[in-house]
């Protein structure tokens, strides 16, 4: 199993210095609080940022080498976390079972530290050090999790904003038949591949996003 060493990147921002950190262990997790403006993976509920802990926790425990969780920490306090999961869901790309393809989970940045540029940062940190160059990264966006009021963006707004982000850190927008993300005109797929992915594997995911190409056997 490869072990990765702790990085810590410093962000300045008018609130104060924020720490970004990756390839977090679970110990490290255990360590920190959750900021009160966390938990939008269960729509800020009670019980929100206890089990936004616990799923990190549980990314971690499973030592597939694609499993990271970045942190961004402001006093030892968690304000932001981006998830980087082995690919495991029931996508039409999973049935490719391509071990190199990595999936975005989820992103977000504390109620209380928005637009100072930290999720920017987190992900340039995710995909700085080279650790997913020989990966395909994918992220679904389902406007279902976004926070649109809070944000006081529209749909069509946060989804540029959302683009936005994922572009600086070098996805793209793909076109998929995928049900779910057809569902609704603002979702999006973002894939990035990395640098070190040959040209075979880059194609096979590509048909892949794509029913007719599993009709004719990709
Ligand atoms: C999406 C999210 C992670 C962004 O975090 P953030 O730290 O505020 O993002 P950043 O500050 O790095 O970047 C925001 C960008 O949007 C831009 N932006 C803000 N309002 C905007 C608007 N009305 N129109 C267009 N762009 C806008 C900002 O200017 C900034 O871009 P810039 O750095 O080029 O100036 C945060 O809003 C969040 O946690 N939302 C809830 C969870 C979520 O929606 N997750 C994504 C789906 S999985």
């Amino acid at each position: 199993m490869t072990e990765y060493n702790q990085i810590n990147v410093e962000h300045k921002t008018p609130k104060g210095v924020v720490g970004v950190f990756k390839n977090n262990t679970g110990e490290f997790i255990e360590g920190l609080q959750m900021d009160e403006g966390m938990g939008g993976l269960t729509k800020h509920s009670k019980e929100s940022l206890e089990n936004e802990k616990k799923i990190m926790l549980e990314i971690l425990s499973d030592k597939d080498p694609r499993n990271d969780v970045i942190l961004a920490v402001y006093e030892n306090k968690i304000i932001g976390y981006i998830t980087m999961v082995k690919s495991n869901f029931n996508e039409q790309w999973a049935k490719l079972k391509d071990d190199s393809v990595v999936e975005l989970g989820f992103i977000e940045v504390s109620r209380n530290w928005r637009n100072l540029g930290i999720a920017t940062r987190m992900l340039e940190a995710t995909f700085k050090d080279g650790r997913y160059e020989n990966n395909i990264a994918y992220s679904t966006e389902y406007s279902w999790h976004w926070d649109m009021e809070y944000n006081k963006l529209n749909k069509s707004e946060y989804h540029d904003m959302l683009l936005k982000i994922f572009k600086k850190a070098g996805f793209e927008q793909y076109d998929t038949d995928d049900p779910d993300i057809n569902v609704d005109w603002a979702n999006m797929l973002t894939v990035r591949i990395g640098g070190d992915v040959d040209i075979e594997r880059n194609r096979k995911f590509i048909l892949s996003l794509r029913k007719d190409s599993w009709k004719y056997g990709l």
